[in-house]
């Protein structure tokens, strides 16, 4: 009887341990309410400040979030800078047209201000991006809060973030090894609707696709008349000049992305293969003809999805005091 009753306890208390255990390694939305109440307001007022000078820096916060989260999970290790001993993430080929790293510098120095030792680089960078989309005319999303920084940034990692030039198999299975699907592939490229990307990385849909190098070496579903529209822009040494993705509107968050992919405009490769499955074509193809209110949800909530890949929680990593640098 004494026997079948500790025996009682102890299966309560192991589920109770079980989610004390999970209750800390969780992210939730009012996680700095205590000790940094003001987080949100504190970022969104700097965002606004950062954006009202440099509008073009919002497509950057972004993009350095999706590079963060695809790379050891959403922990800041884009953020570190290289050291002596090891070459960083931010120095790697895919990151190099990154830009941003000051601003998110100078959004943390003022959350050191307010509560130091307390937000990290991984959550700041994550509400820096939501507020960019939104100041970019996007959606708006609850962001769940408590992400450790990591204090490993490797650049050879970075293998991991999806090439320009992938096609939808590819494509498909970068994204499913960080737990995203079909439709946050399609949704979540809908982010190339604000920014820009420089001649290096289309020169080779204009010039040199299959390797021959030579003017009709071509991106076969790329527009003919775009090709002469974007040669006009990027000559084939070219690597600097910057091109608007969603010519017109790369400022605006909106569907014209949908548009441009629809008509073979857009400036990847990856954003053409999303015409070669029938659920994504199903998706682009809608989205040229309205339900913005429908893409807005989805990006939300694949946002949201891809702020919680491979987070580090609880007692891992730590709060860095600068986001460039590990604590010593
Ligand atoms: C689906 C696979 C993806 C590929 C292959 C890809 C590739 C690229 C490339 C090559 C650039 C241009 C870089 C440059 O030359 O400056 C770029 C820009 C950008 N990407 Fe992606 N991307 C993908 C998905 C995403 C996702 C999921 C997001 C965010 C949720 C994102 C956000 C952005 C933004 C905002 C820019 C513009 C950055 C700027 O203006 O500086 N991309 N992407």
């Amino acid at each position: 009887m004494a026997k079948n009753g500790i025996l009682a306890v102890l299966i309560t208390m192991v589920p109770c341990f079980l989610l004390v255990g999970l209750t800390r390694a969780q992210l939730s939305v009012d996680y700095y309410s205590k000790t940094c109440p003001n987080v949100e307001d504190i970022v969104r007022k700097e965002m606004i400040s950062i954006l009202s000078v440099a509008p073009s820096l919002a497509a950057p916060f972004l993009r350095l979030h999706f590079h963060d989260c695809f790379v050891r999970g959403c922990d800041g290790s884009v953020l570190l800078n290289s050291t002596k001993d090891n070459k960083a993430e931010n120095e790697a080929p895919p990151n190099r047209s990154l830009r941003g790293f000051g601003s998110v510098e100078r959004v943390k120095a003022k959350l050191e201000k307010a509560c130091p030792n307390t937000v990290s680089c991984a959550d700041v960078l994550t509400l820096m991006a939501r507020d960019a989309v939104w100041l970019s005319k996007g959606p708006t999303w609850p962001v769940s809060l408590g992400r450790r920084d990591g204090r490993i940034s490797i650049a050879d990692e970075t293998m991991q973030l999806p090439p320009p030039t992938a096609n939808l198999t590819q494509l498909i299975q970068m994204f499913a090894v960080k737990g995203l699907d079909l439709k946050d592939l399609v949704v979540l490229s809908g982010a190339h609707t604000i920014g820009t990307t420089d001649c290096a990385a289309i020169k080779g849909r204009l010039y040199n696709f299959t390797g021959q190098n030579n003017l009709n070496d071509v991106d076969p579903f790329l527009d003919r008349n775009y090709i002469a529209k974007l040669r006009s822009k990027c000559s084939p040494t070219d690597t600097t000049t910057l091109i608007e993705m969603d010519p017109g509107s790369y400022k605006t968050f909106d569907l014209s992305y949908f548009k441009q992919v629809a008509k073979r405009r857009s400036a990847f490769h990856s954003d053409w293969a999303l015409l070669t499955d029938s659920f994504t074509r199903a998706y682009v193809l809608k989205h040229v003809n309205g339900f913005e209110s429908e893409f807005f949800q989805d990006f939300a909530e694949s946002m949201i999805k891809m702020g919680n890949i491979g987070v580090l929680t609880g007692d891992q990593g730590e709060i860095r005091k600068k986001c460039s640098i590990v604590n010593y």
